[in-house]
């Protein structure tokens, strides 16, 4: 039997899952669906939907381009979008905000785009093992073409930075730090205040990627002292094909431009251009404004709901998760205590593959991710090929915890008749 859960958030989360029109499906065997897989992408509130059917609907036109009242009236919308995403992440001015097709993207550009013209053979790149890829590999080609180094900041045991070896890591010859705010497995939030501050002593840049932070943590890049920050709509409640690159406006006027095409020129010749001021000058082509639009009322959704509110309703999720899964045997939860992270459980089961365990979790309706999640040299550090992550939004229920669990007991059972 399962045991009330006593928590005292006043957080109407009834009310916010009506919002979620996918939320309230049946799967196969007409279980509800339980998502518990919002760290790879998060659902979709109805404002958002429809503000983007009312963009196709009713002014849908190419932006910054027609002289005509459809045009002006998406640029419009666009530029609003543009300025949320300003305020929300405290950014100093709206042309700080560069529209991109996501985190990746946004992390592509930095390291194409300033890396490759500011980096020189032996200087040094700080990064760490539990990045994901976004976040090493566009880092691995810069080092390539320019003769920098990769360094890693170790791990402690229980998953966060060695902040002790910062002291020997940082010195003048690093020119980048670049770290993730919240790890996708581990849960690790990492201290960007103070990595920015001791990168900046030495004299080096913080590239922040915020793909799991923005979404659930209130981010304010002036006084967190970041220099570069990369999310994602689609983690954020609003749509795909949508993600930002937030820079300080002297280092986006400094870096070149990752992707050339129309809309970043200021004049094209034969044999060479010149560049449009920032942001137009990293947004090549026709960029995804329906998808902006909706990332737009995104931020206003979650605004509305507060985002005080939300971190500590899924902390409150994140401890009840935690302390429910411990006590299942043979069950061993990844990254430091719940009370140092966010709302991301990743843990194996003894004797059962991750890829069986979310197979059969599914088969609950219970749907979770399973795999390397793009971590591998996190992976490769837990001495590990694959873990089970359930990760929780503000629109999962105590309900749902207890289902995970349920079905993972359940899960075993399967197995150990199996054996
Ligand atoms: C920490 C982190 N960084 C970067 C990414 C890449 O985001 P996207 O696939 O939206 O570009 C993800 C996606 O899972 C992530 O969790």
């Amino acid at each position: 039997m399962t045991m009330p859960h006593i928590h005292s958030s006043p957080f109407d989360v009834e009310a916010v899952r009506r919002d979620f029109p996918i939320l309230s499906q049946r799967l196969a065997n007409d279980r509800p669906l339980v998502y518990l897989d919002t760290a790879a992408s998060s659902q979709k509130p109805r404002v958002v939907i429809d503000k983007m059917v009312e963009c196709f609907e009713q002014y849908n036109s190419n932006v910054h381009r027609g002289i005509h009242q459809l045009g002006d009236r998406m640029t419009t919308e666009l530029e609003n979008a543009r300025e949320k995403v300003r305020a929300f992440i405290g950014a100093g001015d709206i042309d700080e905000i560069v529209f991109t097709s996501g985190t990746t993207m946004s992390l592509n550009m930095v390291a194409h785009g300033w890396g490759r013209k500011f980096l020189k053979a032996g200087d040094e790149i700080l990064l760490n093992p539990m990045e994901h890829h976004a976040n090493i590999v566009p880092w691995q080609l810069a080092a390539k073409s320019t003769g920098a180094v990769l360094k890693f900041i170790p791990l402690t045991d229980d998953g966060r930075l060695d902040m002790q070896s910062l002291d020997r890591l940082l010195t003048p010859r690093t020119k980048m730090l670049a770290v993730t705010a919240m790890s996708n497995v581990l849960g690790t939030v990492n201290p960007v205040g103070e990595l920015a501050r001791r990168a900046h002593d030495v004299g080096a840049l913080i590239c922040v990627d915020g793909a799991q932070s923005v979404p659930h943590s209130a981010t304010d890049v002036r006084s967190g002292g970041i220099d570069f920050l990369a999310f994602s709509g689609h983690k954020l409640y609003g749509p795909t094909g949508i993600g930002v690159l937030y820079a300080r406006k002297e280092l986006l006027e400094a870096m070149d431009p990752f992707l050339a095409g129309g809309h970043m020129i200021r004049e094209v010749y034969e044999q060479s251009s010149t560049w449009a001021d920032p942001p137009a000058k990293f947004e090549a082509g026709t960029c995804p404004f329906v998808e902006a639009v909706g990332l737009g009322a995104a931020i206003d959704y979650v605004l509305s709901l507060g985002l005080d509110q939300i971190a500590k309703y899924e902390h409150e999720l994140s401890i009840a998760a935690h302390r429910r899964m411990s006590d299942v045997e043979g069950v061993r939860i990844l990254g430091p205590s719940p009370e140092q992270k966010g709302a991301i459980l990743s843990f194996t089961v003894e004797g059962l593959h991750a890829h069986d365990l979310s197979d059969l979790l599914d088969r609950e309706g219970v749907a979770i991710r399973a795999g390397h999640h793009c971590t591998m040299p996190l992976h490769d550090l837990l001495n590990l090929t694959s873990t089970a992550r359930a990760s929780f939004a503000f629109y999962n229920t105590f309900a749902e915890v207890d289902c995970l669990v349920e079905a993972v007991l359940a899960a075993k059972k399967v197995f150990r008749r199996g054996t």
